[in-house]
């Protein structure tokens, strides 16, 4: 991550730039031994698919040992791998597997909380020597928080200890405790178990709510009217870029890796803060401004107004992340992950143009400057799926969520909210990859931990494999241009017609050569104009219908059309 003398950070070359990731939940990718869960050998068994799409580095989310509350993002011990998950062995034999492909390998590091059977916070409530300090406890009546901040997954984020008599912080699930990083035998402790790791021969660390880290002095009350109450109290605190420099300058600084920090309720100006200077925190951030264009009034979880979104707001929000993140330092380009419903079902249209609007997503997040992050089973056009009742949703925030709307009287029953589960749960991305048109998708011999997306016997890797115009080839086919082209990945990025309510249109620009990306994001065919932009001569390199023609370019496109063309006076 140091810089080599005389080189900005926008011009600076490195692999993760050059990179396309693959994040894989390990839990739904693939099960090796019929027990109904996924698990490490049953992703080894996959790294030649993984190669074929042609991916550079692999995010596996959370491997380590723990309860499960939260699907793994409550760790009980850092330096072991889940029972159900395979043996430290398993995980160093994917760690060669991937490494002989040429395939990175990338850690979630989880450290704003741990499980609350974490030996740390075992200790801390029963005021072991030394552990004391290890998390947020204060006093106050069972019945009375110590102050007014509302957790993430609903309710409050502080669940009074029987044992030690005292309150304690969970920003997430009361089973996921905040580690007090004010204390440097906390920050001690995580810079070697980011040492352990990092001697392993890993490639680098997401690293999970990273922007949490550090709490105001006092831990005041938030204001009452906020969507999250008392965010504005942990969201970059006052020490955070301390404890990640800190982190940085003794851990990551002495290898070859790169980190991505993960950043709720953040603006591009609050991300920018941690590639700047040098760029020493942190390589990327995933800031989620572009993902809250189809939020209703109320946020995420709003009742009414969700789902709606228009693309000229959206190129707006993207334009600037473009503009003033990946063009002055560097960008994560994402639409989905584990925590997010399916980009087709979200941003495209799962239903009459499936192929077209997948293939047309991955156009765009294949196509603009940043290191694209892929998610399992977007390669295939997987889709959102359905739930009837709330016991069939498994996520921690939706139950929470829902049964807070419940207790509040928000709604009535299920019933009410069921279109807005079905719309926006974390568990749509959760279903299991589908493989095959095998009984359960031939993800597992034996009964899948969550139930399977009905639609597997069509939308699967088998089909989609065997099918040159699938979604699937789409992603292949992109992933290889853009590591032919370094324009696509150097390239400066220009807005095309901005206030055009279909198209969205860039062009990326490096040395001599200008690509033009043609992006139809409607339902309706429409011509595409462009006045001043000189078309004349446009070699088409990439498009996902088959009837694009090579020239020209300004002319009627079809639902979901999406081209990438060299235009005329470029180098190869
Ligand atoms: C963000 C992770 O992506 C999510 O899955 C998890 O629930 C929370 N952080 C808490 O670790």
């Amino acid at each position: 991550m140091s810089r080599a003398l005389g080189t900005t950070a926008r011009e600076e070359r490195t692999w993760w730039k050059e990179a396309v990731v693959y994040q894989i939940y390990p839990r739904s990718f693939n099960d090796s031994n019929g027990d109904g869960v996924g698990d490490i050998p049953g992703i080894t068994e996959n790294v030649d698919y993984l190669d074929s799409l042609g991916v550079d580095v692999v995010w596996l989310c959370p491997v380590y040992d723990s309860p499960n509350v939260d699907n793994g993002y409550d760790i009980r011990d850092y330096r072991a791998i889940l029972d159900e998950f395979g043996t430290m062995a398993d995980w160093e034999e994917l760690l060669s597997a991937l490494h002989a492909r040429d395939i990175r390998l990338v850690m979630d590091l989880v450290v704003n909380h741990t499980s609350d059977e974490h030996e740390w916070f075992q200790k801390s409530r029963r005021r072991k020597d030394g552990y004391e300090e290890y998390y947020y406890w204060r006093d106050g009546a069972p019945d009375e928080p110590p102050n007014n901040w509302e957790s993430i997954f609903g309710g409050s984020a502080w669940s009074y200890d029987e044992v030690r008599e005292q309150w304690y912080l969970h920003l997430f699930d009361e089973h996921q405790p905040d580690l007090n990083w004010r204390n440097p035998d906390v920050r001690d402790e995580v810079k070697e178990l980011v040492m352990w790791w990092l001697e392993k021969g890993i490639d680098g660390f997401r690293m999970d709510a990273i922007n949490f880290l550090s709490k105001a002095d006092g831990l005041p009350d938030g204001d009452p009217e906020r969507q999250l109450v008392g965010s504005e109290h942990y969201h970059h605190g006052p020490h955070i870029h301390e404890y990640l420099q800190e982190l940085h300058d003794e851990t990551l600084a002495r290898y070859d890796v790169m980190t991505v920090g993960e950043m709720g309720g953040t603006s591009i100006e609050e991300a920018a803060d941690y590639l700047a200077d040098g760029g020493g925190r942190l390589d990327m951030v995933f800031q989620f401004n572009h993902l809250t264009v189809d939020w209703g009034a109320d946020g995420q979880w709003s009742l009414d107004g969700w789902g709606e979104w228009d693309l000229t707001t959206f190129k707006k929000v993207v334009t600037r992340s473009q503009n003033d993140l990946a063009g002055e330092f560097w960008d994560a380009l994402f639409l989905g992950n584990h925590d997010l419903p399916r980009i087709v079902s979200r941003f495209g249209d799962d239903g009459a143009f499936r192929r077209e609007s997948a293939t047309l997503i991955a156009t765009f997040l294949l196509t603009l400057r940043g290191t694209p992050y892929l998610y399992q089973g977007d390669e295939l056009g997987m889709t959102n799926t359905a739930f009837d009742s709330l016991d069939e949703v498994d996520d921690p925030m939706t139950t929470g969520i829902v049964e807070e709307l419940l207790a509040e009287d928000a709604v009535d029953s299920f019933d009410e909210v069921t279109d807005l589960v079905d719309y926006m749960s974390r568990d749509h991305a959760r279903t299991p990859m589908q493989w095959s048109g095998d009984e359960n998708a031939g993800f597992t011999d034996g009964e899948p931990w969550f139930a399977v997306n009905e639609n597997y016997p069509d939308i699967n890797a088998e089909t989609a494999m065997a099918d040159e115009e699938s979604v699937w080839h789409h992603y292949r086919e992109l992933i290889q241009l853009r590591h032919d082209e370094e324009t696509l990945v150097y390239g400066e990025y220009d807005l095309l017609l901005p206030d055009d309510e279909q198209f969205y249109a860039y062009t990326r620009s490096h040395v001599r050569e200008t690509l033009l990306v043609v992006l139809n994001w409607s339902t309706e065919s429409a011509r595409f104009d462009c006045p001043g932009l000189d078309t004349d001569g446009a070699e088409l390199l990439v498009s996902n219908d088959p009837d694009t023609p090579a020239n020209p370019v300004e002319r009627e496109f079809r639902p979901y059309e999406a081209a990438v063309y060299r235009l005329d006076g470029g180098e190869s």
